[in-house]
């Protein structure tokens, strides 16, 4: 059991309105519950977001940067792209990873299977209030006063619990295949954060905890997301904006287009699915880490009217005990240092402003409302 993510959670209930999906199949148009206004940000157009595999203009009247990097991990130049990749834009495409096609594949079909089931069998496996595992809304809906279209599908370790539910008797290829694929993942994810370390110059005894001797317990979480096609796509919201708050995040968004990161605070600009490849997020921790020096990306994902959109997305932390903090430029550091538990709390009461709460400047400004804001209690929002 994950216990630094599972306790913050425990202590972080959500209503379960902001749980139970909608019945996407009954209804034929946008309730006003799934409407949402338009930003001043703009959408870069797909023709102007896809780029060679190797090039990154730069010439583009939009934003300063157009296309989302895309590393072949047998390039011997993969630690400086990742690390120029990390730098400006906290997000890039992995190919020549080493997941096995047939693994990727399976899983993907095996989270096809989960969401093609009927609502009330998938409901059967709802997650609970203070739970993590399971079926049901993606856990940023609380934050935000319209609701998501998509559903999600929650896996720590062994799905079986809640695989169970589904399907009683036929459970076992899922979870085999879900056991599998997370494994695969982290070893991928060590590799990238080697890789990411690496490239600023830290090593294992600077970051013991990621040695391989204390890397037995698990700290991870696999997130399978479903888009239904959807009746009215450009008022509907997939997923919301947000950070990861992982370390690091390795998404398979299968062949069907939806992510989109923004640039420049203004820009979405379209990550294309490349068959075979991975998205790799520099997550919040990863950005306290690094000292800001790795960004964390705002993304989101949004609907089509015409293919249902499923992705998998593995979110990788530090182990429960262990402090994160800056480890470049040691004097002047940006962050506190903020267990994954921690930060979980902080990112539940303050969302999008979790990283300017825990900044060591921000302390004066943020030293009132800490006094008055206590762990656990879910403030109002503002959106
Ligand atoms: C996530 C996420 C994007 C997608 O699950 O955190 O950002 O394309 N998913 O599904
Ligand atoms: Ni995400």
């Amino acid at each position: 059991m994950n216990s630094s993510i599972s306790e913050s959670f425990k202590t972080n209930p959500i209503n379960l309105s902001h749980i139970i999906p909608l019945d996407f199949k009954s209804v034929h148009a946008l309730p006003d519950s799934h409407i949402w206004t338009h930003t001043k940000e703009v959408e870069v157009p797909i023709s102007k977001s896809i780029c060679n595999m190797k090039s990154n203009p730069t010439s583009y009247n939009t934003p300063s940067l157009v296309c989302v990097p895309v590393i072949d991990l047998f390039d011997s130049n993969a630690a400086s792209l990742v690390r120029r990749a990390c730098e400006k834009w906290g997000v890039f495409q992995v190919t020549n990873h080493g997941i096995p096609m047939h693994l990727m594949k399976e899983a993907e079909f095996q989270t096809r299977r989960l969401f093609a089931l009927p609502r009330d069998q998938k409901l059967r496996a709802l997650r609970s209030p203070e739970g993590v595992t399971g079926y049901g809304l993606a856990r940023i809906s609380k934050n935000f006063p319209k609701l998501m279209w998509s559903e999600g599908f929650t896996i720590m370790g062994s799905p079986a619990e809640h695989a169970r539910q589904l399907w009683p008797r036929h459970h076992a290829n899922f979870c085999g295949a879900m056991e599998e694929y997370q494994k695969e993942m982290k070893g991928l994810a060590l590799k990238l954060i080697g890789l990411m370390l690496g490239s600023l110059g830290l090593n294992y005894e600077d970051v013991k905890w990621l040695k391989p001797k204390n890397r037995s317990r698990p700290r991870a979480l696999l997130q399978l997301n479903s888009y239904p096609v959807c009746p009215d796509p450009t008022r509907a919201m997939g997923l919301a904006p947000h950070t990861d708050s992982s370390l690091l995040t390795l998404l398979n968004q299968s062949s069907i287009s939806g992510l989109q990161v923004l640039v420049d605070g203004i820009w979405w600009v379209p990550v294309h699915p490349i068959p075979g490849a991975l998205v790799a997020n520099v997550g919040d921790l990863m950005h306290i880490l690094s000292n800001g020096q790795f960004k964390s990306a705002v993304h989101r994902a949004v609907v089509n009217e015409v293919h249902h959109r499923i992705s998998m997305a593995y979110f990788y932390g530090p182990p429960t005990d262990v402090k994160i903090s800056p480890l470049i430029d040691h004097n002047h550091p940006l962050y506190q240092p903020v267990t994954w538990k921690e930060y979980l709390e902080y990112k539940a009461t303050h969302f999008d402003k979790a990283l300017e709460v825990i900044r060591t400047d921000a302390q004066k400004l943020y030293q009132h409302t800490s006094d008055d804001f206590s762990f656990g209690q879910w403030p109002n929002c503002t959106y």
